[in-house]
């Protein structure tokens, strides 16, 4: 070996050259990396960052809170399998038997303030923690399509709907400029308005919305999407005073319920058959697919996020068990990289933050399940 290449021989001022020149070389290309990741390079493309001061730009900086979703609080319970998904899923979580969850209820929108209403959208958020350390985390949503199918047009439909200065509301032209561009939001918003709105969070059918595989022990796959069916009877959304009233009636009500019985949902998993669409969840899928009991989620506690055991989440739809796989569908990745910039900024602010909207003291259910 020449062991002038561990600079132990001597030098040429043209080999000094060529090696500052190598070394300048590496350089230039790991700031170009650099410039790349962050997207100095390319301005048009869509950072985490660019996604964030979207979400900001519409609803405001709330040092500390969720970007999305941050109005909230965390529950916990168990998830009691029926045994009947482990013939699609080898996921831990499908054997039976219970599994711990931690959870949140919240609803959409960056503003951690704002007044409970029935259309805004509710969403629960489930971390199911396996033997052995894996983990399940899922976010839904109780609407049954998502308005959008693709980061951009989510970051679009952001840009679209922000305030107008001058109005301090949504500009009607740009809003109809973005419907004109992505004519399947505009169709999932029709589902979307159509949904039955019930009385609460407790009797409120939480949907995933997007597509994923669960894989057999012999490696198998299988299309599914998943929803959360609640156990408390349905009842319709009454648009009386008392709910005007109370700015956190939807949240105080379930906190009531949860400290007088606890609350229950089951997991009722969608199987997707051929031509059902993986990648677009603004799409449904048809009302006939057959569909599994998966098993009982058991809500028992509640407490405020302050300090609460959801708050130091971040509802990743990408942490996943062996057993359950992405699928095709662009907005997990989109998800996941959100997220985990939200989570970042939030966890960066905890000194700023102001008491979260919601704060129970600890609740225990009573009764049994
Ligand atoms: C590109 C599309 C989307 C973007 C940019 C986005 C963005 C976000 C962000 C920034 C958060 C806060 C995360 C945190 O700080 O922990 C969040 C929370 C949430 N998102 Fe999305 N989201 C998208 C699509 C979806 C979809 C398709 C669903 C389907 C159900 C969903 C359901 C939820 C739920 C349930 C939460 C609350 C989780 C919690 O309580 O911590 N999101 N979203």
């Amino acid at each position: 070996m020449n062991p002038s290449w561990f600079g132990a021989g001597p030098v040429s001022r043209a080999g000094v050259l060529v090696r500052l020149g190598a070394i300048g070389a590496v350089m230039l290309s790991v700031a170009g990396a650099f410039a790349y990741t962050g997207g100095w390079l390319s301005p048009a493309r869509l950072t985490q960052d660019g996604m964030m001061a979207a979400f900001q730009d519409v609803d405001g900086i709330h040092a500390g809170f969720r970007r999305n979703h941050a109005k909230g609080m965390c529950v916990t319970g168990w998830f009691e399998s029926s045994g009947q998904a482990a013939a699609l899923s080898k996921a831990a979580v499908f054997r039976a038997g219970r599994v711990p969850v931690v959870g949140r209820f919240a609803l959409a929108g960056g503003m951690p303030f704002q007044a409970d209403a029935p259309a805004k959208v509710r969403s629960m958020a489930l971390r199911f923690l396996l033997p052995g350390g894996e983990e399940w985390r899922t976010g839904m949503n109780n609407i049954p399509v998502f308005p959008v199918n693709s980061a951009r047009a989510s970051y679009e439909q952001l840009l679209a709907s922000s305030p107008d200065p001058a109005t301090g509301k949504p500009d009607p032209e740009k809003m109809k400029a973005f419907f004109a561009a992505h004519p399947e939001a505009e169709q999932a918003l029709v589902l979307i308005k159509k949904r039955q709105i019930t009385s609460g969070f407790a009797n409120s059918t939480f949907n995933g919305l997007n597509a994923f595989r669960f894989v057999d022990a012999a490696g198998a796959p299988t299309s599914v999407r998943w929803s959360m069916v609640p156990v408390q009877p349905s009842a319709a959304e009454s648009a009386e005073p008392s709910a005007a009233g109370d700015k956190n009636y939807l949240f105080d009500a379930l906190i009531a319920q949860i400290a007088q019985h606890p609350q229950q949902w089951r997991l009722m998993v969608t199987i997707g058959e051929a031509d059902d669409p993986t990648n677009d969840a603004t799409l449904p899928w048809p009302a006939d697919r057959r569909q599994i009991d998966a098993g009982t989620v058991t809500i028992d506690h509640a407490s405020s996020e302050d300090g609460g055991p959801c708050t130091a989440v971040n509802y990743d739809p990408l942490v996943l068990p062996s057993g359950i796989e992405p699928s095709d569908d662009p907005l997990l990745s989109a998800r996941s990289a959100a997220y985990a910039r939200s989570f970042t900024l939030r966890a960066g602010e905890e000194g700023e933050k102001l008491p979260s909207a919601v704060t129970p003291q600890e609740v225990e259910a009573g009764g049994n399940s």
